[in-house]
């Protein structure tokens, strides 16, 4: 298969007006399938229009890029025309403000590194120690409740708390107030009517901000006088280049939006696993063997990389439900795409989860093989940006080392103190847009294994 998906054109650049368009009609009858069905209203198109398409969304100029290739060009922007901050600011900027993917240039890259002390290896052990402890607590009692439970709330749950208590340093009665504050900011940032009126969804997430706002702010002082092993206190102690440390008001919006970006797209693949796991026991019991292998009860640093099943399994579970099934950005230059001429300050959106399915790249795309990624046959490897859960080049994941960290930890409790399982024939209802999550929330039977 070689690496190029899209022909040199072979004729002089056409014009914006020539891209192939998604009659009006359509698009907006598949804007109500949209959350749904993404996979299959981007697949259609792309057979039906080819590698770009022209879409109009609202008074904003839109094109959707399919394949590995188009991947490649928005995410490494080698010509640094690309802004993540102009897109993501119009889909989540008033409550996000300014987090580190809402940031270009310069100013993206001293931030960047500014906050990549906090995900280094030291800091990332400390967080799998306490991490360990606090699973220990919050699995116990998985199975009391005669074995029913549905999945996603629970994991949610889950998620929320760890983040409070790694991120910020918070615990007790704290964290539940935090936790409808950072709710109804999440819930807002995806609200289709953004106007601050009190009752409105969106309101209560503005109202949810500034709550964590006066919260974090009290709490500057006590962090910034100590050394913490939390991020909220890692922040307060990182210093730049230039030596200049975070203003408050920095340290605040990146934690608010790293509570986002890390809380909702880990809930959403740990869901994911559980259920692979459950509709393929064989899987499941062989990530079990493995990790029983390892004659522990915790996950410990240095075993993350010897756990190829278990590696496969979520590598597999990723491809088939990217958390981000879409990645946008804004042109702020004109450029030229499969012999197309796509102007100065339109959307340009890439689809994961597209490639991620496309049987130019994959055998049997939706079947669940974790086998796939293994040597010998290896199928990401075949173009650098056919599998792109984490994004790629500058903006590419900051907590990649940290999610897959937190998965193992939760599955090498879990496999070993649970064998959970889903009905024959049930099949997940998946609404795969904004952030990928099973619509009926996931009911899982669950046995506690005896010792
Ligand atoms: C399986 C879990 C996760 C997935 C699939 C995921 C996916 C992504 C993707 C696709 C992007 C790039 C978006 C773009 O280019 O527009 C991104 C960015 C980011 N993610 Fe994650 N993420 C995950 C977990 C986390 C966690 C746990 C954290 C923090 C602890 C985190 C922090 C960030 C940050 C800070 C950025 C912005 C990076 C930048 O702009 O330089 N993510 N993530």
């Amino acid at each position: 298969m070689s690496e190029a998906t899209i022909p040199e054109p072979s004729t002089p650049t056409r014009a914006w007006s020539q891209i192939p368009a998604v009659p009006w009609g359509d698009a907006i009858r598949s804007a109500r399938r949209m959350r749904e069905d993404m996979l299959g209203i981007v697949s259609e198109r792309y057979e039906r229009f080819g590698p770009v398409v022209r879409q109009s969304q609202g008074p904003m100029r839109m094109v959707n890029l399919f394949g590995p290739d188009a991947n490649r060009a928005l995410l490494l922007d080698r010509e640094g025309i690309f802004s993540a901050k102009k897109s993501w600011d119009l889909i989540m900027g008033r409550i996000f403000t300014n987090g580190l993917l809402l940031r270009d240039g310069e100013d993206h890259r001293t931030h960047r590194r500014l906050l990549r002390e906090a995900f280094r290896t030291p800091a990332l052990q400390s967080y799998l120690e306490r991490m360990n402890v606090m699973l220990e607590e919050m699995l116990a009692g998985w199975a009391d409740e005669g074995g029913d439970l549905l999945a996603f709330p629970r994991i949610k749950s889950m998620t929320l708390e760890l983040a409070c208590r790694i991120f910020l340093g918070v615990q007790g009665e704290e964290t539940s107030r935090l936790n409808q504050a950072f709710e109804a900011a999440v819930a807002a940032s995806m609200s289709l009517l953004r106007l601050p009126i009190p009752g409105l969804e969106f309101n209560r997430g503005l109202k949810g901000r500034r709550y964590m706002i006066e919260q974090f702010e009290r709490w500057i002082p006590d962090r910034r006088a100590n050394e913490g092993e939390d991020f909220f206190s890692r922040f307060c102690h990182a210093v730049g280049d230039d030596g200049r440390p975070l203003e408050d008001e920095e340290i605040i919006d990146h934690l608010i939006f790293l509570m986002m970006a890390a809380h909702d797209t880990t809930t959403s693949s740990l869901t994911s696993l559980l259920y692979e796991l459950a509709a393929n026991p064989e899987w499941q019991e062989r990530v079990r063997d493995e990790v029983r292998a390892f004659g522990k009860p915790v996950l410990g640093y240095d075993d993350q990389l010897a756990m190829p099943d278990t590696i496969a399994v979520i590598q597999e579970t990723l491809r088939r439900y990217p958390p981000l099934s879409t990645i946008p950005r804004v042109t702020t230059a004109p450029f030229e795409w499969a012999g197309y001429e796509i102007p100065k300050g339109v959307m340009v959106v890439i689809y994961p989860i597209h490639t991620h399915h496309m049987r130019e790249w994959w055998t049997d795309p939706f079947r669940f093989d974790p086998e796939r990624f293994q040597p010998g046959r290896e199928e990401q490897a075949q173009h650098s940006h056919s599998y792109v859960p984490f994004g790629g080049g500058n903006h590419m994941c900051l907590g990649l080392r940290f999610a897959e960290m937190q998965i193992k930890a939760v599955l090498f409790q879990l496999v070993q103190r649970y064998r959970w399982s889903v009905p024959a024939g049930y099949e997940m209802p998946v609404q795969q847009a904004p952030i990928s999550r099973p619509i009926d929330g996931l009911p899982l039977r669950v046995e506690r294994i005896r010792a």
